[in-house]
């Protein structure tokens, strides 16, 4: 049972099957139909002018900063944000952005943590252009960003001529769990984007959406990155196949996820901290060590992702059944039931 990461999805046979029978030609010269048609549906389902199809979400992201925030000025987020937390200093190294970050304690943007943070004086101080929220919140349990928060930020943005950066990962996890759409929370960031990879299932690609201008303009800058497609359809078939038929499934995955935490919280309540919204779980090890907790699981047939010295995650996904969340979490529950709250 691997419950490190829900990007661990495999294709499905009717999966497999769509991307086989995919139309392709060479994007860079924009003949792949089966591109354009996800490209498409994408900006359409964000509530978006344009979209473009992307290897990553960390491209998604990459690109999405760098339409918005001058080299040498900076983006503000959450500290525990997947920008700054795991893309290897991208922003800063390939694109000259500079981070500035605020903490929440449960992953939920909220603009009075925000607004005291924002630098409009360029000259002496770093200049804010971009602010980025992350929905659901990856290192902060799945945590959804609730739709009236981000919507008081869309509004300081724009009365305050910031852009807004969405990291949509797992904006489909948000969306099913709340009953709002895509484009509820999409057509309020400037820029946004939607992993295609993760619980939706496909094994590749991310969609970034935004103005047609920017998009355009993105569309170059991937190039530049070395990161235009030829014959990717293939590919792209898999992420329509993805949004047709895999957004209304992650409701399973919630419930897994809400299994696998009852199971550990009632042998050890301290350990899961917050109500579980999504797919992912961390989990405190108290007097254990997270490297202990890990060796201890794998013993059992169970692979956890070390996220701290004393957390580790479990996310659930495609291709993890609730039978093996309930039997993943009495694991790991068995292994905390002699740790102590540290
Ligand atoms: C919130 C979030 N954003 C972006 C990414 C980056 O996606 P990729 O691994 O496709 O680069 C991830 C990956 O897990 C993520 O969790």
């Amino acid at each position: 049972m691997d419950f490190r990461s829900d990007t661990l999805t495999k294709p499905t046979p009717e999966m497999r099957q769509a991307m086989i029978t995919a139309d392709v030609g060479d994007d860079v010269y924009g003949e792949d139909l089966t591109i354009q048609r996800l490209e498409a549906m994408g900006a359409e389902l964000l509530g978006q002018e344009a979209a473009l199809f992307c290897v990553s979400g960390s491209l998604a992201n990459m690109l999405g900063l760098w339409l918005t925030v001058e080299r040498g000025s900076e983006a503000l987020c959450d500290s525990q944000a997947h920008i700054v937390r795991a893309e290897m200093g991208a922003h800063a190294g390939m694109h000259g952005i500079t981070t500035r970050t605020w903490r929440s304690p449960v992953g939920v943007a909220r603009l009075e943590d925000i607004e005291p943070l924002v630098s409009f004086v360029g000259g002496y101080l770093v200049k804010t252009s971009t602010i980025e929220i992350e929905n659901t919140m990856n290192f902060a349990s799945g945590a959804i960003q609730p739709l009236s928060n981000v919507q008081h930020i869309a509004q300081y943005c724009r009365d305050n001529d910031l852009a807004l950066h969405l990291d949509g990962a797992r904006l489909a996890n948000a969306c099913v769990a709340t009953g709002t759409s895509l484009a509820d929370y999409g057509r309020l960031a400037t820029t946004v984007s939607l992993c295609l990879s993760k619980g939706l299932g496909a094994p590749v690609g991310t969609l970034l959406a935004s103005s047609k201008e920017n998009i355009a303009k993105a569309r170059v800058q991937r190039k530049r990155l070395g990161a235009g497609w030829r014959q990717a359809g293939i590919l792209a078939a898999a992420g329509i196949y993805a949004l047709e038929n895999n957004i209304e499934r992650l409701a399973e995955d919630h419930q897994g996820a809400r299994a696998f935490a009852d199971e550990v919280r009632a042998v050890a309540p301290w350990a899961v901290a917050t109500e579980i919204p999504t797919n992912i779980v961390v989990i405190g090890t108290g007097s254990l060590t997270a490297d202990e907790v890990v060796a201890q699981a794998g013993t059992q047939g169970m692979i956890v992702t070390k996220l701290a010295a004393r957390e580790v995650r479990v996310v659930t996904y495609l291709g993890i059944t609730h039978e093996d969340c309930v039997t993943g979490g009495k694991i790991l529950a068995s292994i905390l039931k002699n740790a102590e709250q540290s």
